[in-house]
């Protein structure tokens, strides 16, 4: 068995706010792994940090065989991976046929397969009948599509997803489930993170349950689904919080 992600200990911290807190994170390759846990639990910023965009506090990581913290190894592991980070990263004037354009010369696609790649990745995401609009005009959910589009660019082997589907319309919500489906089918890894329950139980073969920045649960979803639901899982280990509801009361009272 090949890891695509494997990390020991690692942590991140924020000042006095411990993040990430000794993650033990093992991900094989061709899994389709979700790492769910509530808000504030440390999945962006694991997620940051196995792609290169926060260093860590200590611990080791291991992406795709190879170690990102050394340069040359990174710039490898970075030819091989899509990301979509938290904040998107797009380019407010650019239109979606450039901001394609772009990422694809980063990657140092060759010009054809770049052009045959924007022209399928712009139908499948159906962002090609909005050609003259800037991506400062676009919708949340479009923003979302056109970042999954630039992740997928440059095929990769490993893709990295934080929160995929969060503001997407049900509509493209199940056309993106239904793709990323086909992507993990033909041997790639997809590494999402969410805090909604039914669509790691709907995608994931595995799960990673994070909560206050420690990896509380890591397993096939087959064998958390042996022992209950996964929603019996996540509530026994993260907790359910009945304080915020009491202290609401007043909502009800009426006026
Ligand atoms: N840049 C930052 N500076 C300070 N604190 C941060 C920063 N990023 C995240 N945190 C804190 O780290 C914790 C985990 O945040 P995050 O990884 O974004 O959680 P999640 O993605 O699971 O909602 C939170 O307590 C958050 O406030
Ligand atoms: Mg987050």
């Amino acid at each position: 068995m090949t890891l695509a992600i494997e990390t020991e200990q690692l942590t991140r911290t924020f000042g006095e706010v411990l993040a990430v807190d000794q993650v033990n994170l093992s991900v094989e390759r061709g899994a389709f792994y979700g790492f769910l846990g509530p808000n504030g639990a440390g999945k962006s910023t694991t997620i940051k940090m196995l792609t290169g965009l926060l260093a860590p506090t200590s611990g080791k990581m291991t992406i795709l065989e190879k170690n990102p913290l050394n340069a040359a190894e990174s710039l490898e592991i970075k030819r091989r991976v899509g990301v979509v980070p938290e904040g998107l990263a797009l380019f407010d004037n650019l239109t979606a046929r450039e901001h394609l354009t772009f990422v694809g010369r980063m990657y140092l696609l060759p010009p054809d397969t770049l052009q045959e790649r924007i022209e399928s990745l712009l139908g499948l995401m159906r962002l090609d009948d909005e050609e003259k609009k800037l991506t400062l005009e676009y919708s949340h959910g479009m923003k979302k599509k056109l970042a999954l589009a630039a992740a997928l660019l440059p095929n990769p082997d490993l893709l990295f997803l934080d929160e995929p589907f969060e503001g997407v319309d049900a509509v493209a919500s199940r056309e993106l489930r239904e793709m990323l489906a086909r992507f993990v089918a033909r041997g790639s890894t997809v590494f999402l993170t969410s805090h909604v329950l039914d669509i790691v139980q709907k995608l994931c073969t595995h799960v990673g349950i994070i909560a206050g920045g420690k990896l509380v649960r890591q397993a096939s979803l087959d064998e958390i689904r042996h022992g209950g639901s996964l929603e019996d899982c996540f509530i026994e280990l993260v907790g359910s919080d009945t304080q915020s509801a009491q202290t609401l009361d007043w909502l009800e009272e009426g006026g």
